[in-house]
């Protein structure tokens, strides 16, 4: 039995079988992924040297990790048009319209000295970076690692590990590009900007700037923390947060070397929550 890791909003998988609702999104046109020009544009990189492609399959985190068991290299990169049992944080699915996101993990072999603690954050500031690329000031985190657009979510990201020779590690990443979702607070890069992007030019902008943030964090783990502290909206603002213990409330008032969130709660005490769902109160000093 692995035990739960000790270092931020990591999970240890476990099965997945909430029914999926599948929006409806029929009269979208869409075209399929060109994986091909993703595939040439990194055949010498670490992240994404092999690159899987299917049109459709189960979950792109499922399908790294079976690869990872079966000897499949590291860095290979995982995606489809149509993932049919997307799973997200906290036991959660994800799904999306077919062709209209990227959706894709990027499977990694870890010696067991990686500091995993930066591997959420890393993750989060690669699809940071591409999303503010597109939109500027109007991109923030939420603590841990959902990517949002003026507070919409535009991103989520779904860090798994297995425990092996190392550290077999999953960096599933979801984002909405030509079509939003409809879920209360969801958002895409269409939505927000009012243009189609072409998603195989997103996704190796993406995959660069994961394996670029993936580098520097291994060299230097305490910068890429702070990297990642400074594009957190979550900081300074009374959360409420659902975790699976229960709901709590206090202030965020820091992030801590394992990139847990600092609670305040209302008798004074400072504890860290390690994972969960933070939803932002409204700001008192923000319009009505
Ligand atoms: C979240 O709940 O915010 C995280 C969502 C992560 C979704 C992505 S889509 C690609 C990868 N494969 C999965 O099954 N999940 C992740």
């Amino acid at each position: 039995m692995v035990q739960p890791p000790v270092f931020a909003d990591a999970y240890v998988l476990k099965d997945h079988d909430t029914p999926l609702v599948v929006p409806d999104m029929s009269d979208f046109p869409t075209e399929p992924l060109d994986w091909q020009t993703v595939a040439a544009a990194r055949r010498a990189c670490r992240v994404g040297a092999a690159v899987v492609y299917e049109p459709s399959m189960g979950s792109t985190n499922e399908r790294a990790r079976s690869l990872l068991r079966h000897g499949g290299a590291d860095g290979t990169v995982v995606v489809t048009d149509d993932q049919t049992s997307g799973r997200g944080r906290l036991g959660r699915t994800w799904t999306v319209a077919p062709r209209s996101a990227l959706t894709v993990s990027i499977a990694l072999r870890l010696p067991a000295s990686f500091p995993l603690q930066i591997m959420t954050p890393a993750a989060a500031l690669a699809v940071d970076t591409i999303v503010s690329a597109e939109v500027g000031p109007r991109c923030a985190i939420k603590w841990p690692n959902d990517v949002l657009i003026d507070g919409l979510k535009v991103a989520g990201i779904l860090v798994e590990l297995d425990e092996a020779a190392g550290w077999h590690a999953v960096v599933g990443i979801g984002l909405n590009v030509n079509a939003t979702p409809p879920y209360p607070h969801a958002t895409s890069l269409a939505a927000a900007t009012g243009r189609r992007f072409e998603r195989h030019v997103l996704l190796i902008a993406l995959l660069d700037a994961f394996e670029e943030t993936l580098v520097g964090a291994e060299r230097d783990p305490a910068q890429a923390l702070r990297r990642w502290r400074s594009r957190l909206c979550t900081l300074g603002r009374r959360v409420r947060a659902h975790t699976p213990a229960g709901t709590i409330e206090g202030v965020a008032i820091d992030v801590d070397e394992n990139g847990a969130l600092l609670l305040r709660y209302d008798d004074g005490t400072v504890r860290p929550l390690l994972a969960g769902e933070v939803s932002l109160a409204p700001d008192p000093a923000g319009p009505p």
